[in-house]
């Protein structure tokens, strides 16, 4: 009998501690906000009309709706990390994705300005023609020669040089891996870090066609 008792004492704590474990998640669980609401969470880092001005962090203004749900969704799913996203995502509720993705592509996106002219104007080169010795191709080809992107491919135009040269080195060391059939890493792994920094700096510069 004696020992019976121990047995469930000791489960009791031990289920305590486990129910406890459990709870934590449970109270971090998003429940979904009107659209207005949940914007003021994202004003404070991306900009009410989500055009960024801290540098580590990505204009959202005009990129494409279903690009921006994906990477939500790709954020909760842990498929795309980022230590930052990573603390806000578990607030936001999978149903609100669409309509976030809807207002900030709607958004107009700002121009941007290098400090690093000269810089800008070595990765003109590689934008616009690759690098032909180790098979980088243009990334014209593909985001547009005004880097305003496709519904495929995304728009980059303006976009903070930090945050492009951050993405190149996360597909380049394979911290970033949600680009479907590698795409951006096969790019990104033949640039070296001079060439990655200078082609992020032409971006920046960039401006829509009219
Ligand atoms: C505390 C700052 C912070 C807040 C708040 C925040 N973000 Fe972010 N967000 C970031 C950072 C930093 C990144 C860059 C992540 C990386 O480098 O991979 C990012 C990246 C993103 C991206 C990827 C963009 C791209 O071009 O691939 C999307 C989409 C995004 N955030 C949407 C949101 C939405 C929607 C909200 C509001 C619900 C939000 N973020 C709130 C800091 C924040
Ligand atoms: C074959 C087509 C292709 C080429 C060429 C290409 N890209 Fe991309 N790029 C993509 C695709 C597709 C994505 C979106 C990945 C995803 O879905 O997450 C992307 C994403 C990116 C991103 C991340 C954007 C964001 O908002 O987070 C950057 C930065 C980028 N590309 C820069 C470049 C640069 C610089 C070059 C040239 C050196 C280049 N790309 C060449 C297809 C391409």
């Amino acid at each position: 009998m004696k020992h019976n008792y121990k047995r469930i004492a000791g489960c009791l704590s031990l289920c305590g501690a486990l129910a406890g474990l459990l709870l934590l998640p449970a109270m971090a669980r998003a429940e979904a906000v009107p659209l207005e609401e949940r914007l003021q969470l994202c004003a404070g880092c991306h900009n009410p009309d989500g055009n960024s001005i801290i540098p580590e962090n990505p204009k959202l203004a005009g990129l494409d709706a279903k690009y921006l749900a994906r990477q939500l969704k790709d954020f909760k799913s842990g498929d795309r990390t980022n230590e930052i996203m990573a603390t806000i995502i578990p607030m936001v509720d999978e149903s609100e994705f669409k309509a976030l993705a809807q207002y900030f592509s709607e958004q107009k996106r700002s121009d941007g300005v290098t400090e690093k002219p000269d810089l800008a104007a070595q990765g003109k080169q590689i934008f616009d023609e690759g690098i032909i010795g180790s098979a980088v191709p243009a990334c014209s080809g593909c985001h547009n020669e005004d880097g305003s992107g496709t519904n495929k491919y995304p728009r980059l135009n303006g976009q903070n040089p930090v945050y492009v040269k951050n993405q190149l080195m996360n597909f380049k060391n394979g911290i970033r891996t949600n680009d479907a059939k590698s795409v951006m890493r096969a790019v990104a792994k033949r640039m070296n870090d001079a060439e990655i920094e200078a082609v992020a700096e032409y971006i920046v510069t960039l401006k829509e066609a009219q």
